[in-house]
């Protein structure tokens, strides 16, 4: 399998909880999962227009500056009414700079006159795992948690858009979930168990 001889997974992310999340969703790997701020790593400038070019962008710098096998990912929300927007530019959809909150109110305004039964959309996460010199082919995986965009906020954890995408199976917004619930049907947690499965399948060779 590709872990065959890895024991060390460099995370290129500064995200504490991120970290924290995919630790977990490792934990039943033999390989250990290393912060890229422990070997004095930061992130890129995500100039890639897709999550797949952005997380490859992170994950390859990570791989080059350690020497060792790197994983990263990106994420944002895709909106049906609003032509996919923000999409990866969602941490920045208020423009540089901007807070969750300044994104959310402007998602919310440019949501207002959209009927509920056009409210759709779903957060997006592409998961990679890139290995230095080209000793592998890079691993990407993708997954969607769709869900409605709300015309108000609702519960009071997550981060980020959370408040107003309310989850179509549970009911719940992101913000009303627990870690737990949201880590199970995210999708983050998609993305990266998908990759953990795609590492142990045993017809992949290093
Ligand atoms: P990142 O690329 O994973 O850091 O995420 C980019 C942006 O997408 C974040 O700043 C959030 O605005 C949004 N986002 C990604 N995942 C989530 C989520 O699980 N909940 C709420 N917002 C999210």
């Amino acid at each position: 399998m590709v872990l065959a001889g890895i024991d060390r997974i460099v995370l290129a992310s500064g995200n504490a909880g991120k970290i924290r999340e995919i630790a977990d969703i490792f934990a039943g790997l033999d390989v250990e999962i290393v912060a890229q701020s422990d070997f004095g790593i930061e992130s890129p400038e995500e100039t890639g227009t897709t999550f797949v070019e952005n997380a490859l962008l992170k994950a390859r710098f990570a791989a080059n500056q350690s020497g060792l096998p790197a994983m990263a990912d990106d994420s944002g929300i895709v909106v049906d009414a609003l032509d996919g927007r923000p999409g990866v530019y969602s941490a920045r959809y208020a423009g540089e700079g901007a807070s969750d909150e300044d994104n959310l109110e402007l998602l919310l305004q440019q949501m207002q006159d959209v009927p509920d039964d056009r409210r759709g959309g779903g957060f997006h996460c592409a998961a990679v795992l890139v290995f230095p010199a080209n000793q592998h082919e890079p691993i990407v995986v993708e997954a969607v948690w769709r869900g409605t965009i709300l015309r108000e906020r609702r519960g009071s954890g997550g981060f980020g858009y959370d408040p107003v995408f309310l989850d179509t199976v549970s009911q719940k917004t992101g913000a009303e979930m627990s870690r737990e619930e949201k880590n199970a049907v995210s999708h983050r947690g998609k993305a990266f168990r998908a990759l953990c499965d795609v590492l142990q399948e045993p017809g992949r060779r290093r």
